[in-house]
């Protein structure tokens, strides 16, 4: 029997934007337990990158194990086209979204017209946003909201050995680093929610943006430091992380909360806590539970998309380029004729 073909972006090797290929590939079949999905639109997020890059960035004991071509990418707005037989409550045409198996990947990936979905990762999507909006939020808000509000599930921690555990927001002071970003207009927009004094910091263009959903402060780190001028912050969430996430300690009150998005280099974390600081990360990972939670949010605009810009998916290597230049507001999104 022919097997049904589609089209996807694949890669062949690890590199730059430029290994990305736009070419036939095999439409994958739904599994117990999935439904298969139409995209509509594939949100792209950093992680994308990473693997294509071969994960460089981390250490040599992480680094993906895979086989080649391989499909990218983890965020997807489309609708059912085929559900498994064991698969109750969903029917073909229902419009769904979602962050499809991460951090685990497999076979079938975001990047192409048809990705196979377990059902735990999806919710419906919400009508009052479109394809475009909803493919933007997965990975990003899901993140935004597993740090700052519930985790939502168990599993151990690759990244500290302690669980990873949100402290209320209600009347604190919280600053946002890596604002405008994907994961950064969500936090903000997520601790405003939940009765936050929120301290944005960006690049100064992104001022307007930031201040329109809900931003109290704003700082353009291109004009000074933020660790050199802010005190008497509860809680930090510094989505660009890394090994100097640790100059925000000297703007938390005591007792206060950093909390970096990207930790990998950082190694204060024990020196932190003798100060009386906790400093605390997780992963995010799939949740088609809290998806839906967030999709009221998205429905009524409690909580907006940015969409920084589009891209076809045939050009997804573009996509991926305009990412590499920074100061992203918002999301980058690829569409699926
Ligand atoms: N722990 C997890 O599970 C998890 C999940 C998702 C993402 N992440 C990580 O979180 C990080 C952010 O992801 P993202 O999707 O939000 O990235 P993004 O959309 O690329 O956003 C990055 C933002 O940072 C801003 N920025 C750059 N340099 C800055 C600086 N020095 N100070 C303040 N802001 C600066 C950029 O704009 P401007 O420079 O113009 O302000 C941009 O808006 C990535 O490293 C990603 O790997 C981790």
């Amino acid at each position: 029997m022919p097997i049904d073909t589609m089209k996807a972006v694949r890669l062949h090797a690890f590199g730059g934007p430029e290994v990305l290929r736009y070419e036939d590939a095999p439409r994958p079949e739904p599994k117990p337990g999935e439904v298969l999905v139409r995209a509509h639109a594939v949100g792209i997020n950093p992680p994308d990158w990473y693997l294509r890059d071969g994960y460089r960035k981390l250490p040599p004991e992480w680094r993906p194990q895979v086989t080649f071509p391989l499909i990218v990418g983890s965020d997807v707005s489309g609708v059912i086209e085929a559900v498994a037989g064991d698969v109750q409550g969903l029917r073909v045409g229902d419009e769904v979204f979602a962050m499809v198996r991460f951090p685990s990947y497999g076979d079938s990936a975001a990047y192409a017209e048809y990705v196979t979905v377990p059902v735990a990762d999806l919710a419906l999507k919400p009508p009052g946003v479109d394809h475009v909006q909803a493919a933007g939020a997965p990975m990003s808000l899901l993140t935004a909201w597993q740090f700052l509000v519930e985790v939502g599930h168990d599993e151990p921690n690759p990244l500290q050995p302690q669980p990873h555990h949100p402290v209320p927001l209600q009347g604190k002071t919280v600053l946002v680093n890596g604002a405008a970003g994907g994961v950064g207009h969500f936090a903000v927009q997520v601790a405003k929610l939940k009765g936050a004094h929120v301290i944005a910091v960006a690049s100064g263009e992104h001022e307007a943006f930031l201040r329109g959903i809900g931003a109290d402060e704003f700082i353009d780190y291109t004009k000074g430091k933020p660790e050199d001028t802010v005190r008497g912050v509860d809680l930090v969430l510094d989505t660009l992380g890394g090994p100097t996430t640790g100059r925000f300690l000297s703007t938390l009150k005591p007792g206060g909360a950093l909390y970096p998005v990207f930790p990998l280099g950082f190694t204060g974390a024990e020196d932190a806590a003798k100060q009386g600081f906790t400093v605390s990360m997780t992963q995010v990972r799939s949740n088609g539970a809290q998806l839906a939670e967030l999709g009221r949010l998205l429905d009524d605009g409690t909580i907006r998309v940015a969409v920084d810009s589009t891209f076809a998916l045939a050009d997804a290597r573009k996509a991926h380029e305009r990412a590499a230049e920074g100061h992203i507001e918002g999301k980058i999104v690829l569409t699926v004729e």
